[in-house]
């Protein structure tokens, strides 16, 4: 296999091939999606959630998201690494936008960039791309802006579905190489991806989308909280590690470990 590039993504979408892309923020998961053949692997924002331990994805900055994407893809061979821009770091301007970007992948390594937001941000992609960064949109519930759609809800119902078509184009004409739609109605999902030349990326979106994309904590079972409808549980690692955490407890408790195999003479 060969290093995933962006144009292979729009390929796998003219022949009709979904793929698969999860989160990863560390060295072990890069790893181990890398190798399990996941073609792109998504630094994202929701490092807030799920490394830092913030209630919402506002306040990761930078500086915090950076060093988890440098330890990603350090530790990839083949897969596309994007990393997410965070709130505060692109919407002032395409300078602001760049100058972030370019902080992502030359201190990073990140491949290419994602930023929440449709046509209003038109400008920015056209920055990014113009100066060599690729870029994925993502419309629908954007989660930076939870305070101005109020709340976890579905977007583009009724009369709203036009206007997220016209975000999505407005960002593939931009130059976006693929764009996340994030709890959209499956009906103006499926519209979207007929329309669109580059792919979309569903999370919460039906399943005509030309890609999927779950939080990995979220699909493996790490997240032991109250997790989205839109997310399948693949494993229980939360349950294992929590076992593993009290059997090991148990055991040096019970003065049951180390034993004789696990010490020096
Ligand atoms: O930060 C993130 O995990 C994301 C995906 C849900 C698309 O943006
Ligand atoms: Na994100």
């Amino acid at each position: 296999r060969r290093r995933v590039r962006t144009h292979h993504l729009l390929e796998l979408k003219q022949r009709g091939e979904a793929w698969p892309m999860l989160t990863s923020y560390d060295m072990y998961t890069a790893r181990i999606f890398d190798d399990a053949g996941i073609p792109v692997l998504l630094v994202g924002d929701s490092a807030a959630n799920n490394v830092y331990g913030y209630d919402t994805t506002i306040p990761i900055s930078l500086d915090e998201l950076i060093p988890l994407t440098r330890a990603v893809t350090r530790n990839v061979k083949h897969a596309l690494v994007v990393a997410d821009l965070p709130f505060g770091s692109y919407e002032s301007s395409p300078e602001q936008a760049l100058a972030s970007a370019v902080r992502l992948m030359k201190e990073g390594g990140a491949h290419a960039v994602k930023l929440e937001g449709g046509r209003a941000y038109a400008p920015q992609v056209e920055k990014l791309v113009t100066a060599g960064v690729p870029v994925m949109g993502h419309i629908g519930f954007t989660p930076q802006s939870e305070h101005t759609l109020g709340g976890y809800r579905v977007q583009g119902r009724g009369d709203r579905a036009d206007s997220m078509l016209d975000d999505a184009h407005a960002l593939e004409d931009a130059g976006a190489f693929a764009v996340v739609l994030e709890m959209v109605t499956a009906e103006v999902a499926k519209r979207i991806t007929a329309e669109l030349r580059v792919p979309t990326v569903g999370i919460g979106a039906g399943p005509d989308c030309d890609a999927q994309v779950l939080v990995w904590t979220d699909m493996a079972g790490m997240n032991t909280g109250r997790t989205a409808r839109f997310v399948k549980k693949y494993a229980d690692l939360g349950g294992t590690l929590a076992r593993a955490a009290h059997d090991f407890a148990d055991e040096v408790r019970g003065r049951s470990f180390p034993a004789a195999e696990h010490s020096f003479h």
